[in-house]
């Protein structure tokens, strides 16, 4: 299996963890860590509907929790809506929010890295991957409240 394969199987089996009843859409994002360790989060939607937190977030709380935010190198996602066991479904590539994408920038940036965006499906081999830098080109972050340099 391929690193980018593997990444995708890790967010295929977080998605299995999404909170999403509203949506029935599950959502499962896994981040590649510096020292080839995977962290995963799935979506956990809430009865309030706006503070559901996507998938990419979640992940990325997570790695922060730990002590990771600098450590994250790539992400995969991968979404669809849930069949009557839960289980995400269909092979529509799924790509982070506009949200998830500035959450990612702010690992991006105090890691000094561009990161690895592979976007997937539920089902099927479709992959498509970006730059974060393309997915949030001139991003702001923390490069332009002089916490980190601009690299
Ligand atoms: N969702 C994510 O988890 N990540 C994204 O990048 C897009 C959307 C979730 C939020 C909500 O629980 C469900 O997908 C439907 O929008």
């Amino acid at each position: 299996m391929t690193d980018t394969a593997a990444l995708i199987a890790a967010a295929r089996a977080a998605a299995l963890k999404a909170h999403a009843p509203y949506s029935r859409f599950a959502v499962g994002a896994a981040l590649l860590l510096s020292d080839g360790s995977v962290m995963t989060g799935a979506n956990v939607e809430n009865a309030s509907y706006g503070l559901s937190l996507c998938a990419e977030t979640v992940a990325v709380a997570s790695a922060s929790a730990a002590g990771r935010l600098a450590d994250i190198v790539a992400v995969a996602v991968i979404g669809g809506l849930m069949d009557t066991h839960g289980v995400p479904t269909g092979a529509h590539v799924v790509s982070p929010c506009g949200r998830c994408r500035q959450v990612l920038n702010e690992a991006a940036q105090m890691g000094g890295r561009d990161l690895i965006v592979h976007c997937g499906a539920a089902e099927g081999d479709a992959v498509v991957t970006y730059r974060l830098s393309e997915l949030l080109p001139d991003a702001f972050g923390p490069a332009d409240l002089g916490i980190v340099q601009r690299s």
